[in-house]
């Protein structure tokens, strides 16, 4: 009896010991703490919006999703018919700094907008003009630093920037202004002991922005005047409009040492997925640093070179009819979200000068603007993404054409005014 009796009193202990035991946190013991970097590494703008849409889906809506810059325009065929032709028995690593014979084609590339670029050591292949950007922030800039960009801007700066353990510092363009380079006196007042460079996006994602060479040139001044790197992130050179010419950072004379120039093959050649770009400067040193993050990586892609190399031979005809189509979906959607209700003066589209045909800038939508219309929306809405600047979401048109026509004519028959 007494034996139940102590019995009982054991588990009654056990059980109240068991209830006011403080739970166990998950990263006590049994997991290691994930690095700060890790939790500042900001998530895809994008995504805040997915929930809406999600929703304006349940709701029984239509959502075009014009958001996600992968072109679904043709890659040349040059490059279709030499991916089909390969006969390849080991695909092997290259050299770190990419093919040979790649970095020749590219430098006669360059060599036709006149300029001058030595193969064996201003050019390295890089995985993506991804890998450009995280190999420049590694080699040119201590944890710290800061950099100065335009805004609104690529939003995966920020993310290059914190694995770099860079602050990144925007400086604002305005929509009234069309995007233009901010005036020079707005950077400066930006400048502290840790500035070491700016970061110019040319054309301009996602204003579509195209510097003139004059500002080009006041650009130079400031980088030469406090000794920065002048990041020119130049992947939508070849999408200029409406007759405009592409100026390059690399043309700027007398700071041949702070240029550091970001290329990539993804849009020029709709390959994103070939994962190809390059990293240029005529700095040595810095490419010769830059090199040691390229080794340890080993090499860029094999495959991915050999459709850029080849896409080196595409005819002019083939980006001729990629800005035509680019043009008219232009367009489409700047006249479209003009008709749309709630849009008008509001949110006004805005077609940036002579720059990127592939985004229109709204003025003025918040999330909340947009989650309003997605919710207030009895027939079909394109979906906006919000950008780095909160006063304005980007429509990238380089969404499925067929949507695009859909969209336009739900815009035509439904919503319009
Ligand atoms: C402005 C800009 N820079 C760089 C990249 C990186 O592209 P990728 O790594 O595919 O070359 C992108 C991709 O959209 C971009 O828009």
């Amino acid at each position: 009896m007494i034996r139940y009796l102590i019995n009982g009193i054991l588990l009654f202990e056990i059980c109240v010991i068991l209830i006011f035991l403080p739970p166990k946190q998950p990263n006590d013991k049994d997991m290691p703490k994930i690095a700060s970097k890790a939790h500042s590494m900001p998530a895809s703008p994008i995504r805040k919006l997915v929930p809406y849409a999600e929703q304006a889906k349940k709701d029984g809506k239509k959502v075009h999703h014009l958001n996600i810059g992968q072109p679904d325009i043709e890659t040349p065929q040059v490059v279709l018919d030499k991916m089909k032709n390969l006969d390849i028995k080991v695909v092997e690593y290259s050299h770190s700094a990419g093919f040979q014979s790649y970095r020749e084609g590219l430098s006669d590339y360059y060599r036709n907008f006149g300029i001058n670029l030595n193969p064996n050591n201003e050019i390295m292949i890089t995985t993506g003009g991804s890998e450009a950007l995280i190999f420049a922030f590694q080699t040119c800039l201590e944890p710290g630093d800061e950099l100065i960009v335009p805004e609104p801007f690529y939003a995966n700066y920020n993310g290059f920037g914190v694995t770099a353990g860079v602050n990144v510092v925007p400086v604002t363009a305005k929509i009234e202004d069309g995007f233009a380079l901010p005036p020079i006196s707005e950077f400066e007042k930006l400048i502290t002991p840790k500035t070491k460079g700016i970061l110019i996006c040319n054309p301009g994602n996602p204003t579509g922005y195209l510097y003139s060479k004059e500002e080009l040139e006041t650009l130079r001044d400031i980088v030469k005047k406090y000794d920065l790197f002048l990041f020119a992130d130049e992947v939508y050179r070849e999408f200029c409009y409406d007759g405009a010419e592409h100026y390059s950072c690399l043309q700027l004379e007398g700071i041949e040492n702070n240029v550091v120039l970001i290329d990539s093959v993804s849009k020029r050649y709709s390959m994103c997925g070939a994962r190809v770009g390059a990293l240029i400067s005529k700095n040595a040193e810095l490419m010769s640093m830059a090199l040691k993050f390229g080794q340890a990586r080993l090499s860029p892609p094999t495959f991915g070179q050999i459709a850029g190399e080849a896409a080196l031979a595409t005819p002019q005809s083939y980006f001729d009819d990629v800005i035509e189509e680019y043009v008219e979906r232009r367009d489409i959607v700047v006249n479209g979200l003009n008709k749309i209700e709630g849009v008008g003066p509001k949110l006004a589209s805005v077609l940036v000068d002579g720059g990127l045909a592939t985004f229109a800038a709204v003025a003025a939508a918040s999330v909340a603007d947009i989650q309003k219309i997605l919710d207030e929306a009895e027939g079909n809405y394109a979906r906006f993404s919000p950008d780095t600047w909160p006063q304005q979401a980007k429509l990238a048109t380089e969404g499925k054409w067929d949507e695009l026509k859909e969209l336009q004519d739900n815009l035509d028959g439904g919503k319009a005014k």
